[in-house]
């Protein structure tokens, strides 16, 4: 669980405000829901054979004995909500979310135990069309971030009633390399054997090369979905790469599912995956929706701004207001808040907390400030502050109180415009 700096946060909200604005501009909604909810809840929808939910949720009971969970995850409970706020009733929804989800993983670098997503979903909708818009706008959002090393795959799981027929022909090949599977996987086995193929073990790597693809046993209706999209995505211009084994970590999907990967973050490489999820609200007891989501990782997408060099640097002040003298300091407060209504865009530091002028200009240097305005009590007496530049060799200058603003604001613009 990490700790953002001050120094780091520019980063996160380069991010957020660019993702807020796009998603503005596609027409989604931002929705907020609680960081807890009912253990039941994920156990439903993420699925009781999942590592989510077999080993990573921090779950406790409450002082009324009840089983809450910290969320792993978003989408559950936006569905929930949905549900409980009786939302659907043939309604459509273009919902997003942001905020910390909570999965105890064993933490190395990109993957932590609190960490943030930007949940998006498009609820009520078949696709495919919503499916290749809602990857359309995940390109965008990286090319106006200026992030180049994602590359995006895709696949198709087909409805639960093809994956049912394709689950027996996978049971049949691990049963035929029972020898060759690892713990986890032979108890997965007759539970959900999906989940073999999505295991991290190296030692799997060759059994699971061999077994059997659900692509070549997709349902005729999912099959021209899967071709629409990919279709879709060629039309918009976005490459991608159809990989069969892309199944994704959590239960609730059908038919399209896709990954955002780097290979800038080491093992950590999605930055953004979802898929459909046809199936899933029907399965929480609401009436039978179709959906589709993503969630990107804001943390790693952070890391590949910062690797791009794309962090905004910290804003400066723009003017320290260095006062002396028991008369100024008094009025130095009522100064600055005049300033600040009349030129509310511009950074103000008054120095606080006293000290003589060589500490008041230590501290206005290390603001950053391009300008010092100094009031002493013999400035006030005569109504005038002096304005002094910080950044270069213009000299002193005095000017009455009440031009004080423009004067500011010229100067400040002076400084900004390039050298000659
Ligand atoms: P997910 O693949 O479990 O999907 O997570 C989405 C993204 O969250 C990942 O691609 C990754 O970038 C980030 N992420 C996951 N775990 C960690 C971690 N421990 N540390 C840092 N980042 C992490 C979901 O959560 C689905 N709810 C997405 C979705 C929405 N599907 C449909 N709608």
């Amino acid at each position: 669980m990490n700790d953002v700096l001050p120094a780091e946060v520019g980063a996160w909200q380069r991010l957020e405000d660019c993702a807020r604005e796009l998603l503005a501009s596609y027409g989604y909604e931002e929705i907020r829901v609680p960081v807890v909810e009912h253990t039941a809840l994920f156990k439903r929808a993420i699925g009781e054979y999942t590592d989510v939910v077999e080993k990573e949720m921090y779950t406790f009971s409450d002082q009324g004995g009840e089983s809450l969970t910290l969320r792993p995850e978003a989408t559950a409970g936006i569905m929930r909500s949905l549900i409980s706020n009786g939302m659907l009733r043939g309604q459509r929804h273009k919902l997003w979310c942001v905020g910390p989800m909570f999965r105890h993983e064993r933490p190395q670098k990109g993957r932590y135990r609190q960490f943030n997503q930007i949940d998006v979903e498009a609820v009520g909708i078949p696709g495919p069309d919503v499916d290749a818009e809602l990857i359309a706008l995940t390109a965008r959002l990286w090319r106006r971030l200026g992030i180049e090393r994602v590359r995006l795959e895709i696949n198709s799981l087909g409805t639960p009633e093809s994956r049912r027929a394709y689950r027996e022909k996978l049971i049949g090949y691990f049963r035929a390399h029972e020898s060759s599977l690892d713990a986890d996987s032979r108890r997965r086995l007759e539970g959900n054997p999906m989940r073999i193929l999505d295991s991290k073990n190296p030692e799997m790597r060759a059994v699971i090369a061999g077994a059997p693809l659900l692509t070549d046993h997709l349902d005729p209706q999912s099959r021209e979905h899967f071709d629409a999209l990919c279709a879709a995505l060629e039309s918009i211009g976005i490459p991608f790469r159809v990989n069969p084994r892309l199944v994704r970590g959590l239960d609730y999907y059908s038919r399209t599912v896709f990954e955002w990967i780097t290979d800038a973050l080491g093992a950590q490489d999605a930055v953004c995956s979802g898929g459909r999820y046809d199936g899933l609200i029907a399965q929480l007891g609401g009436e039978p929706t179709p959906g589709i989501g993503f969630a990107m990782g804001v943390e790693r997408v952070v890391e590949l701004l910062v690797q791009a060099g794309h962090v905004p640097a910290g804003r400066a002040a723009d003017v320290y207001v260095v006062v002396s003298g028991v008369r100024a300091s008094a009025a130095g407060i009522g100064l600055v808040e005049r300033l600040r209504d009349e030129l509310p865009r511009r950074r103000f530091d008054l120095n606080l907390g006293g000290g003589n002028f060589k500490a008041q200009f230590r501290r206005a240097d290390r603001s950053g400030a391009a300008l010092a305005v100094i009031l002493g009590d013999d400035e006030l007496a005569r109504g005038v502050a002096a304005v002094k530049p910080l950044r270069n060799e213009a000299g002193q200058s005095e000017c009455p109180l009440p031009e004080l603003a423009a004067a500011i604001e010229a100067a400040l613009t002076g400084a900004a415009a390039p050298a000659e």
